[in-house]
């Protein structure tokens, strides 16, 4: 209980952290084009974003697969998921709805669902993941 609650903390202390972090107090678009990169980055290799395992867990960025697709080249793939979708707008679903759009091969309910992170926090994941080309 108390290794439990002590994980807690850590991580209100670390989305604190990430929340102040960024200097750039840009509009949020719901689309991720406010996010910041490098923010978003390190979300990506905690071992937990809010209550869930972290994306590193899943998704490599470098071409091999784990639970997930590797998400190397993303960007790319992304404008051309879903018709009238940006790849900033399907990162952005991607995140907050998993099975609006299952990758082939890969089943759903896999991926959970990060609605409960900030809109910030979303739109700094989006704007790292449209780095990955
Ligand atoms: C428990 C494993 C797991 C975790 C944790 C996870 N994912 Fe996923 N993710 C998957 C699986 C499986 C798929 C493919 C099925 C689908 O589309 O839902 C996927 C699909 C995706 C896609 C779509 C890729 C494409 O080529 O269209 C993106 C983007 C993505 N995940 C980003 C993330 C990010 C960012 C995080 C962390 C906030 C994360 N995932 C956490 C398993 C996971």
């Amino acid at each position: 209980m108390q290794k439990l609650f002590a994980v807690f903390v850590l991580v209100i202390v670390v989305a604190l952290a990430a929340a102040c972090g960024g200097g750039d107090k840009a509009a949020t678009t719901g689309g991720g084009a406010a996010g910041n990169a490098s923010a978003g980055e390190t979300l990506f290799k905690q071992a937990l974003v809010g209550q869930n395992p972290g994306c590193a867990t899943c998704h490599s960025v470098d071409g091999s697969q784990l639970v997930g697709p590797s998400l190397k080249g993303v960007a790319e793939r992304a404008a051309s998921r879903v018709q009238g979708e940006s790849a900033a707008e399907y990162l952005h679903q991607s995140l907050v709805e998993p099975n609006a759009y299952v990758v082939e091969g890969f089943s759903e309910g896999i991926m959970p669902s990060y609605k409960g992170l900030s809109e910030a926090q979303l739109n700094d994941l989006v704007a790292y993941l449209l780095t990955l080309k």
